[in-house]
């Protein structure tokens, strides 16, 4: 069945759209077939893939398809979900009832987290639609939150220190959340495509390249282990 995963957060530059295109990527690497939903009406998402399209780095196995209406969203999972293995649906980073259409359709989604307050709150803002959506309609989304940007010195932040002690607090509280352990450094490679230069996964093993693959592979393999062993809690 088509999995659909989403990235949330309700603070722009947050670092959705580069999760998503790093985790295409590397799905698409794993012969998974992925559809991209680009449900952010800046279109950055898109904005990276007409210029791969231009400069003629498109990748295999993935495609992109722009949806910023609660409609076309659910039309797009319906009427073209089946063709994908998975689906990852690239939020806009505003609270706005998209928000809500877009978590619901998906069984995972994913926060990004940069060493700041604000992002933390923001995080927790989304702990909290997802399970009040879990709650309200008998639903399992699972939610994981992904630490990103993340430089040798940012780690001596307090903001840094602060991320675990806060999901724990969630966990503590009830909260349907996760922290996960791989970490997304600040690489300039990760920006670097963004200007169409297809996936990271396409670009030439440098050193550089080389270490952010063992980032991007170890993140998959984390989620897609912490989803295996949630679907097993669930099931006993
Ligand atoms: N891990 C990272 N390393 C370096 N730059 C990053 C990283 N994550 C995000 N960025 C940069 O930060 C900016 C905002 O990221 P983006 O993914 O567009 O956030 P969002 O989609 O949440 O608005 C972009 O310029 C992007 O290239
Ligand atoms: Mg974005």
């Amino acid at each position: 069945m088509t999995r659909t995963y989403a990235a949330v957060s309700n603070k722009g530059g947050a670092g959705k759209t580069t999760l998503v295109t790093l985790l295409a990527g590397e799905y698409a690497l794993r012969q998974e077939r992925v559809l991209l939903v680009d449900a952010d009406n800046r279109q950055n998402l898109s904005g990276w893939w007409r210029l791969c399209n231009e400069k003629d780095n498109v990748p295999d196995h993935i495609d992109v398809t722009v949806a910023s209406t609660q409609r076309s969203i659910e039309a797009a999972i319906k009427d073209r979900g089946d063709m994908f293995d998975i689906i990852i649906i690239d939020a806009p980073g505003v609270d706005s009832s998209l928000q809500t259409t877009i978590i619901r359709s998906s069984q995972l989604v994913i926060s990004p987290i940069q060493p700041a307050i604000k992002e933390l709150e923001a995080a927790g803002q989304v702990v909290a639609a997802v399970n009040d959506m879990n709650d309200q309609f008998d639903l399992h989304i699972a939610h994981f939150n992904v630490r990103t940007r993340i430089s040798v010195p940012a780690r001596n932040l307090e903001a840094y220190r602060y991320i675990r002690p806060f999901i724990a607090g969630l966990v503590a509280a009830d909260y349907r959340t996760a922290l996960l352990d791989t970490e997304l450094f600040e690489r300039n490679i990760y920006r670097e495509i963004q200007n169409g230069l297809g996936t990271l996964q396409m670009q030439d093993l440098t050193e550089t390249v080389r270490k952010a693959r063992v980032e991007v592979q170890a993140l998959v393999d984390e989620i897609e282990q912490r989803r295996a062993s949630l679907k097993l809690g669930d099931a006993a």
